[in-house]
């Protein structure tokens, strides 16, 4: 099932030459913290670059439903007119999440210490995703949640009317997390220090100093140590979203492994928290450079450079570089097929519990395509075919997520047969445009059912 209507069976048949600029949409974590973010302070927020995906619109919708105003003029520029911090309307119906983890963790941490009660649901995928790494720290401000077993969703929060700050270390590297908190210690007086063992990506952190919060961060033997001062008179901002990395990886993978293709994927954000698969994917031989590096609202940001890289070779990705590419090890599983050798990815326990178990679903589609995959509980290697080895063929279940639906198609852009998955319907969550862009650059995709 698509996450929002039927599912979109989808073939993606090898093809030429990918050739051409992809303008890939504004960043996915960036686009849920502007829309709270100005949903949390008084006044006019103005986002440029917003990503219209499904997540977003999910946020922005929950957003008006706390009381914000928030209005669309047309080419992903938007507005917030927030109602302040503790400021939140009680809503008056079930706030739904659709398929965003990120979306329903932070408007969790955003409500949690406002005084009213809110329910939460999502689709099948968000609703068997686990709560209480989040509803633990929340606790602690004195917020009590009823969720169901498991604590999933859907779970209603009882906000805490009189929060005390809270001093946590994040038990697992998740950026959700670490920011559920930090928004939730925005309503509470003190100081709310949160210590994060693994540094994970911090836009919660450098977009709270640019909407006027006092927060600090310093490296220390036992992590990243963060403190924010609670009850701040948030201002509004002007925030041009930078484009997502996350997204840009899939027309950077696809142009390495498509004979003779040269893509420019440009103006990606390339802050070190997030960039980590562009590292992985140049220690692996792929001719893939930044051109016109250059700082954009406080970010680094650079022009992507993608060439067909034959003599790609397999490697150990470093464990200390997974929370930066989390999101990417599905199209890095991709890439890997078509390497010589093993590529072994390690300490990636977080990733079966994604929009889906994504280990789990590319191994199964991979083994199905001809590639040989081992995993375990927190580990996975993919043993290389090499280019034009890769066999195709299957068909594969994207379960309800994005990115495995968008790294299956990739796949079939390069196998010897056509890839094809059950349902690319969830695609729309992230890169709406997915189709027509990769489309324009060469590539062969087609709805089954069109
Ligand atoms: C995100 C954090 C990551 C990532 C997700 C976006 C964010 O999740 O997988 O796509 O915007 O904070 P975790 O915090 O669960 O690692």
């Amino acid at each position: 099932m698509s996450s929002h209507g039927a599912p979109i069976p989808m073939t993606s048949r090898p093809c030429g030459p990918l050739t051409g600029e992809a303008k890939v949409p504004g960043d996915k974590s960036i686009s849920h913290r502007s829309l709270i973010l100005g949903a949390m302070c008084i006044g006019e927020t103005e986002i440029t670059g917003l990503l219209e995906g499904q997540d977003v619109l999910d946020t922005a919708r929950a957003m008006r439903a706390f009381g914000a105003v928030v209005t669309d003029h047309g080419g992903g520029t938007w507005t917030v007119n927030g109602v302040g911090t503790g400021g939140f309307a009680e809503p008056d119906h079930v706030i739904d999440c659709g398929n965003s983890g990120t979306g329903v963790r932070l408007i969790m941490g955003a409500m949690a210490t406002t005084g009213i009660t809110a329910t939460f649901t999502g689709d099948a995928s968000l609703n068997g995703r686990p709560m209480a790494r989040v509803t633990d720290p929340l606790a602690l401000f004195g917020t009590q949640s009823f969720g169901r077993s498991g604590g999933r969703l859907p779970m209603t929060l009882v906000g805490a009317a009189d929060p005390v700050p809270v001093t946590y270390t994040v038990p697992v590297p998740s950026a959700q997390v670490k920011s559920a908190v930090l928004l939730a210690g925005l309503n509470a007086p003190g100081q709310t220090v949160v210590t994060e063992a693994e540094a994970t990506r911090d836009h919660t952190e450098r977009m709270l100093a640019g909407f006027g919060a006092e927060i600090t961060t310093e490296e220390t033997e036992t992590g990243r140590v963060i403190t924010l001062t609670g009850q701040p008179e948030l201002i509004p901002q002007k925030i041009a979203v930078p484009r997502d990395p996350s997204s840009a990886a899939f027309p950077v993978c696809a142009a390495l492994i498509v004979p003779g293709s040269d893509v420019l994927v440009p103006g990606i954000g390339l802050n070190p928290t997030r960039a980590g698969l562009f590292t992985t994917l140049r220690e692996m031989g792929a001719d893939l450079t930044y051109e016109n590096e250059r700082t954009e609202g406080g970010e680094p940001v650079a022009d992507l450079r993608a060439r067909f890289s034959p003599g790609l070779k397999g490697i150990e990705v470093p464990e200390a570089r997974a929370a930066s590419m989390i999101d990417e090890y599905p199209i890095l599983s991709v890439v890997a097929s078509f390497a010589s050798g093993d590529t072994v990815m390690r300490g990636v326990k977080e990733l079966r519990v994604k929009e889906s178990d994504r280990i789990d679903a590319m191994a199964t589609g991979l083994r199905a395509n001809g590639v040989t995959v081992e995993d375990g509980p927190d580990w996975w290697t993919v043993t290389g075919r090499g280019h034009g080895e890769v066999l195709g063929g299957a068909t594969c279940a994207s379960h309800l997520d994005h990115r495995i639906a968008m790294s299956f198609l990739i796949l079939g852009m390069a196998t010897q047969k056509p890839v094809s998955v059950d349902d690319g319907g969830p695609i729309a969550t992230s890169f709406p445009v997915f189709e027509p862009l990769m489309a324009e650059l060469g590539a062969q995709l087609v709805r089954d059912n069109a």
